[in-house]
């Protein structure tokens, strides 16, 4: 590919105009105290950063911008640093599933309006990676995904914690008294020493492994800690090489095809990575304008074990991960299923990544002879009461439970469910089927992660652990359990899942990939004649935006005016 002269550059039509704006534009960079020859002739990179005082998972992305800008300067570029939506994944109410398509028109916007050749896009919390990339491949210039990083181990009275999956189990214990609140409180301290990403495989590692997967990130960047010494280098490194990208030309749309998106499937079920990704890679998908389904990743799920022990298919944590090889020792147990011709942002082929790689641990990242669990990381259900499809992960469910028919107890809301759960009088056994409808992405709205309803008490003080849940919700990826999510079409848009009421008899088969509502479809019709929409709690602002646009999770949840087609060029001129 020819090298970029300074003309090509987008920048070039803000900074080197001979016209008043020219002027504007260069007498307003040198009113920050920078002198012409620091700016002028250079490449201008974008960090678009979602650092900010309410995400613990990005503190220190504030440093590692820092980082990036030492390199950006010492290999001929000029770095700007642009501010996006944080997305702490903990602190956002009611869910930053809410905002992620905020934050990827946000980031396409950013780069759009302002003179920037090049990007990297510093994220790593759930719903930031995919709402960053979203974004950049719309825009489509030379970007490089810079993760967070997860956090250390959380050790606890001689136990390993991971962020997430250990705090439903205890508590559940609290709930149970098995736990003290003294010893609750503790917890707080101890399940999350650092700075960076939740340390088991939810979400976040899922999509900043997979975006690594398919060459988005420089090669095993998402598996280093983010209080490690290589994660600063690391921030260091890709500012060096966005110059490069830009001279070479080289964006998304030249590294991401059909086969890097079917790599990043199948570490995605490699990892026994959170169902979030179902969403999140069908979103990627579309604005990368690469054909993927509900359908291909069931396909890719049945032929990929579960490789990496971790919580929650497994016990391990992301540090082990890393200490163990990352990802590259991954990709290289992968490699026969995988295109090793596929790009990445060094310009370099995933065959080179695969040749370097070396395995340290064989029981935290398993041979394909070898793996974690019987059950895979996806698998995609359809049938009357989910016409076009919800997901379960059996690697993190009850076996037992694979194969089920119980009676619905239906929730019509997360405020009805939380009212009545642990009500003595709730006529409900182990054998049930917990339903919670009216939460996904136009019901709650948004699609939290309400898919991992709680057990009931009683249940609890009987043993009971997990049970049949289902749900037009999310479920967060460090949670575990037999949950069906992500149905569609969800019920606040009529989908069937509105018309289940108490004590219908609901059949899930999960080998057979069957989801039904043993209810006949005249009883069902008559149901859909009586039944009305819900009425939004809010009509305004982006929530009304949001519920406009939306898509159905089988879609990607992402806004349908964004996910086709390019990003439209600034204007020639003002
Ligand atoms: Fe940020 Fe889990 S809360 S990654």
């Amino acid at each position: 590919m020819a090298r970029r002269s300074i003309e090509d550059l987008r920048s070039q039509r803000w900074y080197a105009a001979s016209d008043m704006r020219g002027f504007a534009h260069r007498q307003r960079t040198q009113q920050m105290g920078l002198r012409r020859g620091e700016f002028m002739g250079k490449p201008v990179i974008g960090i678009v950063n979602t650092w900010s005082d309410l995400s613990p998972c990005h503190a220190h992305l504030r440093d590692r911008a820092e980082a990036v800008k030492r390199a950006v300067w010492a290999a001929g570029g000029y770095p700007v640093e642009l501010p996006a939506l944080s997305l702490g994944e903990v602190m956002v109410k009611p869910t930053t599933m809410l905002y992620r398509n905020f934050l990827a028109m946000e980031t396409e916007e950013l780069l759009r309006s302002h003179p920037i050749d090049g990007a990297v896009l510093m994220g790593g919390c759930d719903k930031t990676t995919p709402g960053l990339i979203m974004g950049a491949l719309s825009m489509d210039i030379p970007a490089v995904f810079c993760p967070a990083g997860p956090m250390l181990n959380g050790k606890w009275k001689g136990k390993t914690l991971g962020a997430g999956t250990h705090t439903r189990h205890y508590w559940d214990k609290l709930r149970n008294g098995e736990i003290s609140e003294a010893e609750w409180i503790d917890l707080e301290s101890r399940m999350t020493r650092s700075n960076g990403t939740c340390n088991t495989m939810g979400t976040a590692s899922t999509m900043t492994t997979i975006v690594d997967a398919m060459g988005l990130t420089l090669p095993g960047a998402s598996s280093i800690p983010a209080a490690d010494a290589a994660h600063t280098r690391m921030a260091s490194e890709c500012g060096e090489r966005i110059v490069e990208m830009v001279w070479a030309d080289r964006k998304p749309s030249d590294i991401l095809t059909r086969a890097s998106f079917l790599n990043g499937a199948r570490v995605y079920m490699a990892l026994g990575g959170s169902t979030n990704a179902a969403v999140h890679l069908i979103a990627l998908a579309r604005r990368a304008g690469v054909a993927l389904t509900l359908d291909d990743l069931d396909a890719v799920a049945r032929e990929v074990p579960v490789l990496a022990n971790l919580f929650p298919s497994g016990n391990r944590l992301m540090e082990d991960f890393y200490y163990a090889g990352g990802l590259p020792a991954l990709l290289m147990r992968l490699a026969e299923m995988l295109d090793a011709q596929a790009l990445n942002v060094t310009g370099g082929r995933l065959a080179e990544v695969i040749a370097a790689a070396e395995c340290y641990d064989d029981d935290t990242i398993r041979a394909l002879s070898n793996p974690v669990t019987e059950g895979a990381a996806l698998a995609v259900l359809k049938g009357n009461l989910a016409p076009t499809g919800a997901v379960i992960k059996p690697s993190a469910a009850d076996p037992a439970l694979a194969r089920h028919r119980g009676r619905a107890v239906v929730f019509d809301s997360q405020a009805d469910l939380a009212a009545r759960i642990d009500d003595p009088a709730l006529e409900v056994t182990a054998e049930s089927v917990l339903v919670l409808r009216n939460a996904g992405p136009q019901g709650a709205p948004g699609m939290p992660e309400w898919g991992n309803l709680p057990i009931p008490k009683k249940l609890l003080a009987q043993g009971v652990r997990d049970m049949l849940r289902i749900s037009d919700a999310r479920m967060s990826g460090t949670h575990y359990g037999t949950c069906v999510l992500h149905v569609t079409p969800e019920a606040a848009v009529g989908g069937p899942l509105a018309l289940v009421r108490d004590g219908d008899e609901i059949v899930l088969d999960v080998a057979a990939r069957r989801l039904e509502l043993d209810v006949p479809e005249a009883e069902l019709e008559r149901r859909r004649m009586e039944w009305t929409p819900p009425v939004p709690a809010t009509d305004r602002g982006y929530t009304a935006l949001f519920r406009q646009h939306v898509t159905q999770a089988d879609q990607g949840c992402d806004f349908g005016i964004l996910d086709h087609g390019r990003s439209q060029p600034e204007p020639e001129i003002y």
